[in-house]
């Protein structure tokens, strides 16, 4: 190649017009918001020297623009490309909001399409990293279809490669679409907000103010609203949890989770286990307590851990292997089902399921939530969900049964009769239609009213309940559950189990797609 020739030297005048693109001041205007610039997040998301940048000339369609300007850039206002993140291939792309705020044209949309295509071809993940003003107004339409396609790869691609997103700045408009279609969304705290419409229109039709935090921050949607998942302080400490979290997933539906090596630190026989659930049965303890004491050392990556904290789920390792829980939390509700939570595992569920991740479940749980506000916002259609994504569920599927197993909440927590595979039970299970004071009040409403110490006989009746019924032995003698195993080899039977289920294999019948209850 002639190095001196013209096309070498447009060559480098275009390397270094692209180098000039990204000034300090506008490096400077992100830094002063608390955030990082496009170039930068994906300096700390890839592998150091492994990122391969593509469509980074390309320029905005120069398409007549009725109103405002289209800045001609290269790039068109996102970094799009693949490196690898802890060794494995990636697809991302970064907004940047130095460029028309981030706006989504018809350009930038083809981009991110394009890498969208390339990761489900290769079977990788994809992780978007959204920093944007939503659908750049100059361009209309178009950028309106530009969305409506990357909506369209988004579903297509799902249940296939893990979609994953962060939140580093605005996300407005029908713009939140498209992170709420990923799996999992990351967001930081006071730099980034979520919302269809924001403060502005929420003044003038309802005439009340509100802030965009306050609005769609982060604490917003991990504890209200349940759109964000994880949530960090700052940008550098999300993208660090990402490629943590990335850590537990394969890269697509046909592989298996990676594993890594079992440092052995957790022992498979634990004694502490016997003394974690109280004596009384109205009593509280936290199930992330027997949660670590289960599964490696260190490994419990907790999902949406501020929202529907009445049931806990994430992803832990047993040996080394990637797995899901899903727990009752008694500690917060008494760990009852309600709709948020039902909502919660279904989707954590689906998406287990989907990955080949195989489910534990710890269940302590009283019922679902009583009440007028629960049954009119929808509890049986929600609870249904949850019901559903069990069922449907062909992974490995575990169940411990560690206290209260309550009646449409036993069947529900991945019952055996529901296709969960193993059942164990600690000694401290109670498993029954209903728990002691409401079956008692049912069973003996006569008697009870003519008794002269209804409150005596009431306790004698829940005590005979509790010894007659509410236990675990009826279930075992019936074959309703597998085992009841002393808590202090539970990490040893799970592991066993597991592994005796590690070819499991289910042929369901051909259709086109089940009909969740949405
Ligand atoms: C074009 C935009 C833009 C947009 C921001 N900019 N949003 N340009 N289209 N949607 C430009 C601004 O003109 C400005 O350009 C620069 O980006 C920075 O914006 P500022 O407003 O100065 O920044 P800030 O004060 O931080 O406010 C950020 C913002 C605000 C909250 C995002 O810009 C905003 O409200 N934008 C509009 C949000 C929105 O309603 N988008 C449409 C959503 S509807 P200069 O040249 O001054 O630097 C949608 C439909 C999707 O997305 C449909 C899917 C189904």
């Amino acid at each position: 190649m002639d190095l001196s020739g013209k096309s070498y030297k447009a060559f480098l005048e275009r390397q270094e017009a692209l180098k000039k693109q990204y000034s300090p001041k506008q490096a400077e205007k992100q830094h002063s918001k608390g955030k990082l610039t496009a170039r930068e997040r994906i300096g700390l998301l890839f592998d150091e020297g492994t990122f391969e940048e593509i469509d980074a000339f390309v320029t905005p369609a120069s398409q007549p623009v009725e109103f405002g300007k289209v800045e001609i850039t290269y790039g068109d206002g996102v970094i799009v490309g693949h490196g690898k993140v802890n060794g494995r291939l990636v697809f991302a792309f970064a907004q940047d909001f130095t460029i028309m705020g981030g706006s989504l044209g018809y350009v930038h949309a083809k981009k991110i399409v394009k890498i969208q295509e390339m990761a489900l071809k290769m079977g990788t993940p994809i992780i978007g990293m959204m920093d944007s003003g939503g659908a750049r107004i100059q361009e209309g339409v178009a950028s309106l279809s530009g969305y409506a396609s990357i909506f369209h790869n988004i579903i297509h691609s799902s249940g296939i490669i893990p979609q994953l997103c962060v939140i580093m700045g605005p996300a407005a408009g029908g713009a939140v679409y498209s992170p709420a279609l990923t799996d999992f969304v990351f967001m930081v705290n006071h730099t980034s907000y979520m919302f269809v419409t924001g403060p502005q229109v929420v003044k003038e039709v309802l005439n009340e103010d509100v802030t965009s935090d306050e609005l769609g921050g982060a604490m917003v949607h991990g504890s209200k609203s349940g759109v964000a998942h994880m949530i960090y302080d700052d940008e550098e400490n999300t993208i660090m949890a990402l490629k943590k979290f990335l850590a537990y997933l394969p890269s697509n539906n046909v592989e298996n989770p990676p594993a890594v090596a079992d440092d052995g630190s957790t022992p498979d026989i634990n004694e502490k286990l016997r003394d974690i659930v109280p004596d009384d049965p109205n009593k509280a303890y936290d199930i992330k307590d027997i949660i670590q004491l289960i599964i490696d050392k260190n490994s419990f990556f907790e999902t949406a851990e501020l929202f529907a904290p009445n049931l806990v789920t994430g992803f832990a390792r047993l040996k080394g292997k990637t797995i899901g829980i899903v727990a009752n939390q008694p500690k917060v509700l008494a760990g009852v089902l309600d709709i948020d939570s039902s909502t919660k595992g279904a989707r954590f569920i689906r998406f287990c399921d989907a990955f080949n991740i195989p489910i534990l479940t710890l269940e302590d749980v009283p019922g679902f939530l009583p009440g007028k506000d629960q049954e009119h916002a929808g509890i049986i259609r929600h609870g249904a969900k949850l019901l559903f994504a069990y069922s449907e569920a062909t992974v490995p599927r575990i169940t411990v049964i560690i206290r209260k197993a309550y009646g449409g909440a036993f069947i529900v927590m991945n019952s055996k009769s529901l296709g969960g595979d193993f059942s164990f039970a600690w000694p401290t299970a109670e498993i029954a239609v209903m728990g002691p004071d409401g079956a008692v009040a049912i069973l003996y409403k006569k008697e009870l009213a003519e008794s002269k110490n209804p409150a005596e006989m009431k306790k004698e009746l829940v005590k005979k309940y509790r010894n007659k019924i509410a236990n675990p032995f009826i279930a075992d003698e019936l074959g309703y559950i597998d085992e009841v195993i002393d808590p202090a080899v539970t990490r040893k039977k799970i592991i066993s189990a597991f592994s005796a289920l590690s070819n499991k294999w289910v042929k369901v019948p051909s259709r086109k797609h089940g009909n969740m209850p949405l």
